[in-house]
């Protein structure tokens, strides 16, 4: 069993997760989302400075939490894409410092993969194969996973909003505050979600024959705002119940129908949207309905963290997966087929 130290810094969080194998030792998170809430969304330079800032204490912190000392570290993972540039180059240049200073092996990871591979975390179960629902702040994919770090298939993804941005976007309108997922999961709890019929995307039998398992959150994004505009003394809880309504909605039921379409009963969900109660209440309904087995990690892995990227940097090393070269370099628009540099 490898003792795995992750780093990730590919948006606003600076955070450093440590695993043994499958098994959590820490996962501390320093966020410099409150030097963000002013501009309404994150501001890529202000995000760098605050890693660089961050990075040191966040390390000893997660090395103190685990109880280990660094010199006990097997490899260290790190997130080296998708996302910001300047952000991920602060990782990726403290993690590579880590693995020369130690003469341990470093594996540079994609953020994307991260999100799926922490639900093995403190868990023997067997996830593959699964069809995987991806929905964080900037992507919203279906996948069929037979293997996490080799075989893994893309069945649709957004053709436009990501599930997370339409959250956002709609917290800005109702002048929520950011980031907008949060807020938004607790407002609706006050409201009805069948109060108003917004559209759900792709899913009429023209659309859907072409996007299947894709999604589309702009007309949404428009029905909203239009609605709000007309509706002079509008609820937010309403607007938001309905709003996150129509979002879960859809991305339940397209999963559903994906594992049904490709008969595999397994479906993950991972990414900082699958925090939503109100989604991981859907998708435990409809999953019963179905008799397809679903996991989702706990709420606070959800969301950016570097137990994530431990958990993928973990399960590399025990398929026997090549450590990265020293040197290598991010890339803010990695795929998903790039999952180990
Ligand atoms: O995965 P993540 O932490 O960062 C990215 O990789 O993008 O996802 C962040 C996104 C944001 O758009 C945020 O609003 C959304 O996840 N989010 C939520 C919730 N918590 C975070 N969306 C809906 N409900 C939540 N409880
Ligand atoms: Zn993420």
């Amino acid at each position: 069993m490898a003792l795995v130290l992750g780093i990730e810094t590919s948006c606003d969080e600076t955070a450093v997760g440590i695993v043994d194998g499958r098994k959590l030792l820490a996962n501390v998170i320093s966020s410099s989302v409150e030097q963000h809430v002013r501009f309404g969304g994150v501001v890529p330079e202000v995000a760098s400075r605050a890693h660089l800032e961050a990075m040191p204490q966040v390390i000893k912190q997660a090395l103190k939490t685990a109880r280990v000392s660094i010199k006990d570290i097997d490899a260290i993972a790190v997130t080296a894409g998708p996302g910001l540039i300047g952000a991920l180059l602060v990782g990726v240049s403290s993690a590579s410092a880590l693995s020369l200073a130690l003469n341990k092996p470093l594996y540079g990871v994609n953020h994307l993969s991260a999100h799926i591979a922490v639900d093995q975390l403190d868990t023997e179960k067997q996830i593959t194969p699964t069809i995987a629902l991806l929905v964080s702040g900037g992507h919203s994919s279906i996948l069929k996973v037979k293997n996490l770090v080799n075989d893994v298939q893309v069945l649709g993804a957004t053709i436009d909003d990501a599930a997370g941005e339409a959250f956002d976007k709609i917290a800005r309108v109702m002048d929520l505050g950011f980031p907008g997922g949060p807020v938004i999961d607790r407002v609706a709890k006050e409201g009805n979600f069948d109060s108003i019929n917004f559209p759900r995307g792709l899913t009429g039998t023209v659309e859907s024959a072409n996007h299947k398992f894709d999604f589309s959150f702009s007309g949404l994004k428009t029905a909203v705002a239009r609605y709000i505009e007309q509706t002079p003394n509008y609820r937010k809880a309403d607007v938001a119940a309905s709003f996150q309504e129509a979002v879960v909605d859809v991305l339940i039921s397209k999963s559903v129908s994906a594992c049904i379409e490709s008969g595999i009963d397994n479906l993950v969900i991972a990414g900082g949207v699958a925090a939503n109660s109100r989604l991981r209440q859907l998708a435990q309904e409809r999953c019963q309905t179905s008799q397809i087995k679903l996991s989702i990690p706990p709420a606070a892995l959800c969301t950016d963290n570097g137990a994530m990227v431990a958990a993928l940097g973990s399960l590399a090393i025990s398929e026997g997966v090549q450590p990265s070269q020293i040197g290598i370099e991010a890339n803010s628009a990695a795929s998903l087929t790039q999952v180990v540099w």
